[in-house]
This record gives C-alpha cells, sequence and structure tokens, in this order.
C-alpha cells in the first residue's frame, strides 16, 4: 500500500536520538535535583516495554498486510526507545511490576487486532495521546539549560516519535466517533494512567 510505505519512510525519517543518554554521574546529579525524577524514568522505561508489546500482541493478532506494515514500523522506533531507557535506567530503579506491563501491553494491542483495523487505529491513537501528554509533563519538570540537556533530548526525541505513531494512525481511522469509541479511549488512557502512576511507585 502506498500509504504504509510513506508512512515508513517518515517513521524512518524521525528516530530517537541513541546518542542522548545521559551517563550515570549526571542522571544522579539529576535525580538529587528533580525530585521524582526516578520515578519518572521508571514509568518511561515501564511504558515502552508496554509499547514494544503492544506491537508485538498487534502482530500476533492482525491479518491485514496494512497493519502488519504498521505495526513492524512501529514495533522498531519501540524497541529503539526501550533500548535507551534500558542503557539509562539502573536495574535496581526499574519497576517490579514488569512483567504485569507485559501482559497488558501486549493485550492492549492483541485484542483490537482481533476486532480489526480501525480498532487498532484508535488504540494507537488513544495510547499515544496519552504518551505525548506524559513525556510533555516531564519535559516541563526539565531545565533548558545545564546537566539535563542529554536527557530533556532524549524525551523529546521520543515524543516527537509518539506523536508522529498518534498522528499517523489518527490519519488512518477515518471512522466517525460513537460512544464505543470514547469509551475505549477512556478506558486506554484511565488504565495508562494508573499504570503509570504504579510504576513510579513500584
Ligand atoms: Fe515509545
Ligand atoms: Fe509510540
Amino acid at each position: 500500500m502506498p500509504y504504509v510505505a510513506d508512512m515508513r519512510i517518515m517513521t524512518e525519517r524521525m528516530p530517537s536520538d541513541p546518542t542522548a543518554i545521559p551517563d550515570a554521574e549526571t542522571l544522579a546529579g539529576l535525580a538529587g535535583a528533580i525530585p521524582g525524577l526516578m520515578g519518572d524514568l521508571r514509568s518511561d522505561h515501564a511504558g515502552e516495554t508496554g509499547a514494544v508489546m503492544i506491537y508485538l500482541g498487534i502482530l500476533a493478532g492482525a491479518r491485514s498486510a496494512r497493519i502488519r506494515d504498521f505495526a513492524q514500523a512501529h514495533l522498531a522506533t519501540e524497541r529503539q526507545h526501550l533500548a535507551q531507557f534500558a542503557a539509562l535506567l539502573p536495574l535496581t530503579q526499574r519497576s517490579v511490576l514488569l512483567p504485569l506491563w507485559r501482559v497488558a501491553g501486549w493485550l492492549t494491542g492483541f485484542l483490537p487486532a482481533l476486532i480489526g483495523e480501525r480498532a487498532v487505529y484508535l488504540t494507537i491513537d488513544a495510547v499515544e495521546t496519552f504518551v505525548d501528554q506524559h513525556y510533555e509533563a516531564q519535559l516541563r519538570k526539565l531545565p533548558a539549560q545545564g546537566p539535563g540537556c542529554a536527557l530533556r533530548s532524549l524525551l523529546m526525541a521520543c515524543q516527537a516519535d509518539e506523536v508522529h505513531h498518534r498522528d499517523e494512525a489518527r490519519g488512518a481511522n477515518m471512522a466517525p466517533a460513537g460512544m464505543l469509541t470514547h469509551l475505549w479511549r477512556w478506558l486506554v488512557g484511565t488504565g495508562s494512567a494508573l499504570a503509570v502512576a504504579a510504576a513510579r511507585r513500584l
């Protein structure tokens, strides 16, 4: 499909920068200066783990070539995000609930994929809308100058990728929004918010 091919090219043009990872010393300094930073990063790592699993769930459930291309392209980006947060966050700081986020993520992709293309696009639109706001809230806490610059670059690059994923899903889903659509969006947004709140602490 020409549309999907174009979108894959766009995804490849907008990768998050793999060099923008602060070293451990810088991270420790930032964590001392910015309350809640480690919890935020724990939730980022957990969220990117869930994102990878969402696309693996879609690929397990979808038969449509268009959806599979969409999921493969996004999966590559989410794996890159996860690798960056894994390189950043010490093992001792990771969420103890990672197995739960993996299962929840996989189901969040697999179940809509069983329903069809529109359900997948709607889910990705809802998830990425939440993730955009999640990164935006963190960026507001980081100073624009100083030792937090590398972390700021990483978050901004990830946010740009997520916005691109959201817009791609939204552009592909031409179905009018009904009550079920609003309900599903609310469920995905609320579930994501609860997961982030838990991952910040555990
Ligand atoms: Fe991501
Ligand atoms: Fe994404």
